[in-house]
């Protein structure tokens, strides 16, 4: 062979052997930017000819200008169109804000009502060229502005003409990192914590930018990056300056950090005795603090409080109140325009009658008592970020206090990494959910964006699910619950369905014939969790402290808030928690247009019968089954939801890349062995009250009760076991 052709040859192989330049891991969440093809190849090119940077750069500007490159670059599969600095043609895409941009004053365009997060984009003409703007009062905005125009690429929209205008309904957007400073993250399934505190401040892991990035493009603009079981040592001053150092990576993204803090810590690393929040050396131990963090970090967002909550100290240590301690902190950081987000998931170590009643009846009489830089952070339902319960009853029921809500992306309850669950669903159910504080459309949505009770003060926050795992989030469909809870904090009245659409055209492929079924799974993938773990309003049947798989007969323990029988209340007569005046009447802290339908068992939806009611057995269900026959109907439907899923799957092999298709293939294979798991767990302990047969045509558990009690998984991720901790 000749040497040359031996060359060519050689090269030819190197290059089918040479793994794609882009292997497909995850690592690019929905910000793939790969090709398009055909037509719409055409007018895209056509529509993004070049792109006019404002005159003055700021750094937030240059990370648009690379995003809009990177993005138009990979989108347009050709160069990047080139950076000009003027319209030279058609198709220029022109960014900025007035005062960066002179070109976009002279446009004169209406940029009122947009706030400091929103923007516009639109087609106009300059100079005889027809041109896109983005443009907001704020660089930050431009920012969002410039990843929708690129969404919209993404999800293959027709660009012109364009006249969108968008601007959140909720103004801190914040993610909650549980994550401990030796990197292990309390309840996180995606490995280990992204934040290297060891080698800070010295060493930025570019992911560090990449997470910013990530956060920007939907929305985010807050992050708490410890635990809210804190250590007081993330205040000490080497911490501090590591948190500076994240901030200085954040800050042009519009990013802003928080802190959990430790409400004993002028004692733990401030020498003092007491953190007696009416103590007024504490008080200046705290302000003291908050300026120190402020000289560091200018921008810093304040602080996110649990106290006296399973077990973290806090201002009724001394007798003192919720309002005591979160206004004591807010004194600290309101100089700064700090804000303190104090959380009111507590419940106290006497055994109280219902646990869910205590968020309500500890924050009601408070409601009026915080400062205007405070707002009570309020889990979505009343016990504990479940599959499935009702709406918190403090939604509506404290019109002077700014709430927000409060939800878990990383799926503790659900599944963990491997279900996949897109909670999109889930967090629309609450956000809908109406809670008549000011009659009929008093949403939950109202109460967090402040319209219903006329606070400007606003904020929702997700319990992040992300950890140095390459794909980021434990599995491709995690990435869409930090998808939907950006987009939804942005909007907290867009449809989850929406979402999860655009989420799959960027994410896997705009090809209708995957999107459609995709979207279907994901659309009835959290309706399935509910179904094989805790179907018709049961609640917290997991198994004791990893929360990994079923556990429906644990019991004993510290306290009986903590078992599985307290929830269910399982007995030879029936099941379900009578939460009515019969029962611990926690019905009566929702609005009375609410409590009665909750009540009445002719209103009440069978999702949430078992959360309110203790009923027989054979009590008779609007389909005409007993109760025991409709529980086996729907364990056994969650366990067919899931094969059904797994078969689409299967009927979309080819349509996507191998690597992340093998990856849900396998994952909806555990899926589908666990919900089984759960189903049969579940029936076999409750038959051991019902004394009932099976329906006809559905299969008996596959194993005895015994062996699944002794089932044993003290290594869950997320969970530190305890010295001597056994497993049930
Ligand atoms: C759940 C979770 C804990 C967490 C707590 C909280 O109970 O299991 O790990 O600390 O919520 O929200 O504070």
């Amino acid at each position: 062979m000749p040497m040359r052709a031996f060359i060519r040859l050689a090269l030819l192989t190197l290059a089918v052997l040479r793994p794609a330049a882009h292997a497909e891991d995850g690592y690019d969440l929905w910000l793939r930017y790969r090709p398009v093809q055909g037509d719409l190849l055409t007018a895209y090119r056509a529509a993004a000819t070049e792109i006019v940077p404002p005159g003055t750069s700021s750094p937030t500007s240059a990370i648009v200008s690379t995003e809009l490159s990177r993005g138009l670059g990979g989108l347009l599969g050709s160069a990047a169109p080139p950076a000009v600095p003027a319209p030279t043609r058609d198709g220029s895409i022109v960014f900025g804000t007035p005062v960066s941009s002179p070109l976009i004053a002279r446009l004169h365009l209406n940029l009122k009502g947009l706030g400091d997060d929103g923007y516009v984009i639109r087609s106009a003409s300059f100079a005889g060229h027809h041109i896109t703007v983005i443009a907001a009062p704020h660089d930050v905005g431009v920012l969002y502005g410039a990843f929708h125009f690129l969404r919209l690429l993404q999800t293959h929209r027709p660009l012109e003409p364009l006249e969108l205008s968008s601007a959140p309904r909720i103004r801190h957007r914040v993610l909650d990192h549980w994550d401990n400073l030796d990197r292990t993250i309390e309840r996180g399934y995606a490995g280990e914590s992204i934040w290297d505190w060891q080698k800070l401040p010295d060493y930025l892991d570019p992911r560090y930018t990449d997470y910013a990035r990530a956060c920007a493009s939907v929305g985010i603009n807050g992050t708490v990056l410890n635990n809210v079981n804190a250590s007081a040592i993330s205040l000490t001053p080497p911490y501090l300056r590591k948190l500076a150092a994240l901030a200085d990576v954040f800050r042009p993204y519009g990013l802003h950090v928080y802190l959990s803090a430790r409400f004993s810590a002028p004692i733990e690393i401030g020498g003092l005795k007491t953190a007696d929040p009416l103590d007024p050396a504490v008080r200046a131990w705290w302000r003291a603090k908050s300026d120190e963090i402020y000289t560091l970090i200018p921008d810093f967002g304040g602080f996110l409080v649990k106290a006296n909550s399973e077990g973290q100290p806090g201002p009724q240590d001394y007798s003192r109140t919720h309002a005591d301690g979160a206004n004591m902190l807010a004194d600290a950081v309101a100089p700064h325009g700090g804000i303190v987000m104090w959380r009111a998931f507590v419940y106290s170590q006497e055994q109280p009658d219902d646990r869910a009643k205590q968020a309500y009846d500890e924050f009601v009489p408070l409601d009026g008592k915080f400062r205007d830089n405070v707002i009570l952070q309020v889990k979505n339902g009343p016990i504990d970020f479940q599959p499935r319960e009702p709406f918190h009853p403090l939604f509506g029921a404290m019109p002077r206090t700014p709430l927000m809500l409060e939800v878990q992306i990383t799926k503790e309850y659900l599944g963990m990494a491997t279900h996949l669950v897109y909670l999109g669903p889930l967090f629309e159910e609450t956000l809908r959910a109406d809670t008549y504080a000011r009659g009929k459309g008093s949403s939950v949505a109202k109460v967090t964006d402040g319209s219903l009770f006329g606070h400007p003060r606003t904020g929702i926050a997700g319990v992040a699910n992300i950890g140095s795992d390459r794909d980021w989030t434990g599995s491709h469909f995690n990435q869409a619950n930090w998808y939907v809870f950006g987009r939804l904090a942005w909007d907290p009245l867009q449809s989850s369905r929406d979402i999860a659409d655009e989420w799959v055209r960027m994410t896997f492929s705009n090809d209708p014939a995957f999107v459609a079924p995709v979207v279907g799974m994901m659309m009835s993938s959290r309706e399935a969790a509910v179904d094989y773990m805790t179907p018709l309003g049961l609640a917290h049947q997991m198994a004791r402290t990893t929360h990994y798989g079923p556990g429906p007969w644990v019991s004993g323990g510290p306290r009986a808030d903590w078992t599985s029988v307290y929830f269910n209340r399982a007995d030879a007569q029936g099941i379900g928690f009578d939460r009515t005046a019969t029962g611990s009447n926690a019905v009566v802290q929702y609005a009375p247009p609410v409590a009665a339908k909750f009540t009445d068992l002719k209103r009440i939806p069978d999702n949430l019968l078992l959360w309110f009611h203790h009923l027989p057995w054979d009590y008779k269900m609007r389909s005409g089954h007993t109760l025991w026959d409709e529980l086996v109907i729907h364990y056994s439907d969650g366990v067919r939801t899931v094969g059904d899923m797994r078969r689409t799957w299967a009927s979309l092999a080819g349509k996507i890349d191998s690597h992340r298709y093998a990856q849900v293939s396998t994952f909806l294979e555990i899926q589908e062995k666990e919900a089984r798991w759960w189903r049969d767990a579940s029936i076999a302990y409750f038959q051991t009250f019902s004394h009932q047969p099976l329906p006809a045509g559905f299969s008996p558990p596959e194993h005895d009760l015994h062996y699944y009690e002794t089932l044993c998984f003290p290594y869950v991720p997320g969970h530190s076991p305890l010295p001597g901790e056994k497993c049930q």
